[in-house]
């Protein structure tokens, strides 16, 4: 289907009204204060070891957020968010889709190295009614937090904010540290209105990417999480946010990071104050409770230079941590190096990739560029096209090296195992995290103001946030043939066109 044309399904092409839009709900609205609780996970139906095998439904169907009230979500097997797949390395799996929502749908496995005809690309969307098994297999070496979230064509955003995404822990088959238990954390973003309808995005929420007023923790609004007696613990935290930028603190403690996106980071960094996780990242924490007072686990407020005069996102508190119960004095002990890294091979290929904002004048041609937040908001009213779906502008163009995303066009192409320098650039005055499929890059350095700082440790990523005007360079490498799709990770900027198709032969 092409973007912005209207699904016959859905009641599209109203704009975000006030009958639409209505009255949001009050943060409290959602009980807070309840026990934390893990996510969900998904059943494995295999029955010999080293298999997984599972079906996720994607439905739409009716949850009670706000007591009373019922909430017409988009979800996995019932579940938001959707079940946590718990896979071991090595495992081989084959997860089936059946598609019971009104329009095409996907599941990409975002960060694992899956095989690019098994990745959810949006060409490969599953029609409403069709289900189709995903297959593929865990490295021996991968390790880590992942997602899983539908990637068709112009429709991620609306899917993922109805509820559509869930976590991926994969278990190393021999883990460094000493044992520390473990939380996985799914952070989730949610716009109710009082009324308990999920709204469509609205003109602001497609221009800077959807924030609602509730940021849930595996499901629950600012649970309370216990401590035990032990005193440490490691969380693995998954932004799965559309938009929202996650700037985690724990005021009175500093975290000490052991992981990235990809898995452990070579060497743990102690002291942290804040963590920045971008839509879409991952990282584990290690939290030291000996000897301290419980606090608030929150995002902080992050500018990220939305536009059209958009207030930024406040300050969020995700979860109430009380360390009353914790009588261990003993430092953990960490071993030097978490995870050995080999020096990268050289780049045999260098690639830019620029993003930026403009506008555009008729069919596709794209003209001026760096918007910013210099648009008035008269000006943006001319950008709205009538029968657009749910708001969506149709003048305003997110752009990869000057072009909005085609299904049907090539825009670099890569040799398999080959090593290549990326150097991606932000050439706007917004925030855009930058994700690639099927793989884990290092980052090399980052430049902004004229300044280029390396890296201060190393690990890996497959999604790096770019602020604006900033420039990162990463090194590198697919190792199999086909499509993979590199793309703007606030959702709506995929869904605009932010987006392009690499070609590995
Ligand atoms: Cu998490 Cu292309 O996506
Ligand atoms: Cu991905
Ligand atoms: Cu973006």
């Amino acid at each position: 289907m092409s973007q912005g044309s209207p699904s016959p399904q859905m009641p599209h092409g109203m704009h975000a009204t006030a009958a639409q839009g209505g009255q949001l709900a009050p943060s409290d609205a959602i009980p807070s204060g309840r026990p934390f609780v893990p996510p969900a996970t998904l059943k494995n139906e295999a029955t010999q070891p080293g298999s997984f095998k599972a079906t996720l439904v994607a439905t739409s169907a009716k949850v009670e957020l706000i007591p009373g009230v019922a909430t017409q979500a988009w979800v996995y097997n019932g579940q938001l968010p959707g079940p946590m797949i718990e896979l071991q390395a090595g495992d081989q799996v084959e997860i089936t889709l059946e598609n019971h929502l009104p329009e095409p749908t996907s599941i990409h496995w975002h960060g694992l190295p899956v095989p690019p005809d098994q990745d959810g690309n949006p060409s490969a969307a599953v029609a409403p009614g069709e289900s189709r098994a995903y297959h593929f297999r865990i490295p021996e070496d991968v390790e880590g937090l992942y997602w899983y979230h539908p990637h068709p064509h112009g429709q991620s955003s609306e899917q993922v904010y109805r509820g559509l995404a869930g976590a991926i822990r994969v278990h190393a088959k021999h883990d460094a540290l000493p044992p520390i238990p473990e939380r996985v954390l799914t952070l989730t973003d949610l716009r109710l209105t009082a009324d308990g309808t999920i709204p469509e995005d609205d003109m602001m929420d497609w221009m800077n990417g959807r924030e609602g007023q509730f940021v849930l923790v595996n499901g629950l609004n600012r649970p309370g999480l216990r401590f035990d007696t032990a005193g440490y613990e490691r969380w693995h935290v998954l932004n799965a946010t559309n938009a929202r930028y996650l700037q985690l603190a724990l005021p009175g403690h500093t975290f000490t990071l052991l992981g990235t996106d990809g898995g452990r980071i070579e060497q743990a960094q102690s002291g942290l104050p804040e963590v920045l996780l971008a839509p879409a990242q991952r990282v584990e924490l290690l939290i030291d409770a000996t000897g301290r007072p419980g606090s608030t686990f929150m995002a902080k407020a992050y500018a990220r230079g939305k536009m059209g005069g958009a207030g930024e996102a406040p300050t969020v508190p995700l979860m109430q941590v009380d360390f009353s119960a914790v009588h261990n004095q003993q430092p953990v002990s960490l071993p030097q190096t978490l995870r050995p890294f080999q020096s990268l091979p050289q780049a045999s290929a260098q690639k830019r990739v620029v993003m930026s904002e403009g506008m555009s004048m008729g069919h596709g041609m794209a003209a001026g560029h760096a918007m910013g937040g210099m648009m008035a908001a008269g000006t943006m009213g001319m950008m709205h096209e009538g029968g657009m779906p749910g708001g969506r502008p149709s003048m305003m163009q997110f752009m990869l090296n000057g072009k909005t995303f085609d299904m049907r066009r090539t825009d670099l192409t890569s040799s398999a195992g080959a090593w290549e320098d990326w150097e991606i650039a932000n050439d706007s005055d917004m925030d855009h995290p930058f994700h690639i499929h099927g793989t884990q890059f290092a980052v090399l350095e980052r430049t902004i103001n004229g300044h280029t700082a390396q890296e201060p440790f190393r690990a890996w990523y497959d999604t790096v946030n770019l602020k604006p005007q900033e420039t990162v360079r990463i090194r590198v490498m697919q190792s199999s043939k086909g499509i993979r799709m590199f793309h703007c990770h606030i959702l709506e900027h995929e869904d605009l066109g932010m987006m392009g198709r690499l070609e590995v032969t």
